[in-house]
């Protein structure tokens, strides 16, 4: 290997020159921790870090640009509402309240108890604690019917809220985006194994916790990533993730199904026969 200075880059040239100039190994430290490695850490993630509100404002955006019809959001874990009524103001705000109805899953007991070392805290046992985030439910409908029309709440367990019945009203509007804030691979299950006939390919899938132990895919929602995408909830379902809503972190898929049964309409197809792209010049300008 070559050990050229020359060919060392820019920034370490210009590194190398600050250090010869500043005495002390004490006050170089101070400075390159200060000066140079917190400026790069906050530029970095001021551009780069995800926020996890935004991407609700994408997503409403994108169907109302580019599909006909109703639709739904569903979150999965809802406890106080704090998601729950940014959802619902993002659909009135962008004028689709009338098209888009939120759904909200939760028993409003807090966390189910559990002792599945697929839900557990493996780092410093600290996970979840049975009844964490209990609320008042009759509170948040009345918060909500106060301010908003298109909601509804869908209160239980999942494994007795997410009902046939349920399903088959959600089929006319089907989901854009589905909000997994259930925390645990067991709840999380149950809710794929449920609701995957109802999604269409393209659906928005969105993890509040795949980061849970590291993002170990032996646990929490990343082992539910992980299931999906090695054919363990059927063949030809996969997530992909979208690196445009997702940036740096793994928190969101585009649902990816060869046999869904639902499908969006959009308002102006692709492709058509007789589309062609034209040459223009053979520089790299358009
Ligand atoms: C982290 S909280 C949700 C936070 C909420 N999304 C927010 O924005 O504040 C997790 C919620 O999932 C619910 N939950 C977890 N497992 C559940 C299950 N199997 N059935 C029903 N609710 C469940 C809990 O009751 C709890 O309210």
């Amino acid at each position: 290997m070559l050990n050229n200075s020359s060919n060392k880059p820019g920034f370490i040239k210009l590194l190398r020159a600050l250090s010869w100039i500043i005495p002390g190994n004490y006050l170089k430290t101070f400075i390159y921790l200060n000066c140079i490695h917190n400026v790069r850490k906050t530029l970095r993630n001021s551009l780069l870090s995800f926020y996890r509100m935004e991407h609700i404002y994408d997503v409403i955006k994108e169907f109302k640009a580019g599909y006909k019809g109703d639709f739904s959001i569903l979150e999965f874990g809802v406890a106080d509402g704090y998601t729950f009524t940014k959802m619902l103001y993002a659909t009135k705000y962008l004028k689709m309240d009338e098209r888009i109805t939120v759904h909200g899953f939760d028993s409003f007991e807090g966390m189910p108890g559990t002792d599945d070392k697929r839900d557990g805290d493996l780092i410093a046992n600290d996970g979840w604690v049975e009844g964490q985030f209990k609320t008042d439910f009759e509170k948040l409908q009345d918060y909500c019917k106060k301010h908003y029309r298109n909601f509804v709440f869908q209160k239980g367990y999942f494994e007795d809220s997410i009902t046939d019945t349920v399903l088959d009203q959600l089929r006319p509007s089907p989901p854009i985006l589905i909000w997994i804030d259930c925390d645990y691979y067991t709840s999380a299950k149950t809710v794929f194994e449920r609701i995957l006939p109802i999604i269409p390919s393209g659906c928005v899938i969105y993890f509040d916790e795949p980061e849970f132990n590291y993002g170990s895919r032996f646990t929490g929602e990343s082992r539910i990533i992980h299931e999906i995408n090695t054919g363990q909830f059927g063949e030809g379902i996969e997530l992909v993730i979208d690196p445009s809503l997702s940036i740096m972190s793994k928190r969101i898929y585009r649902f990816i199904n060869t046999n869904a049964e639902l499908q969006y309409d959009r308002i102006e197809k692709l492709n058509s026969a007789d589309e062609l792209h034209r040459r223009t010049n053979d520089s790299p300008f358009p």
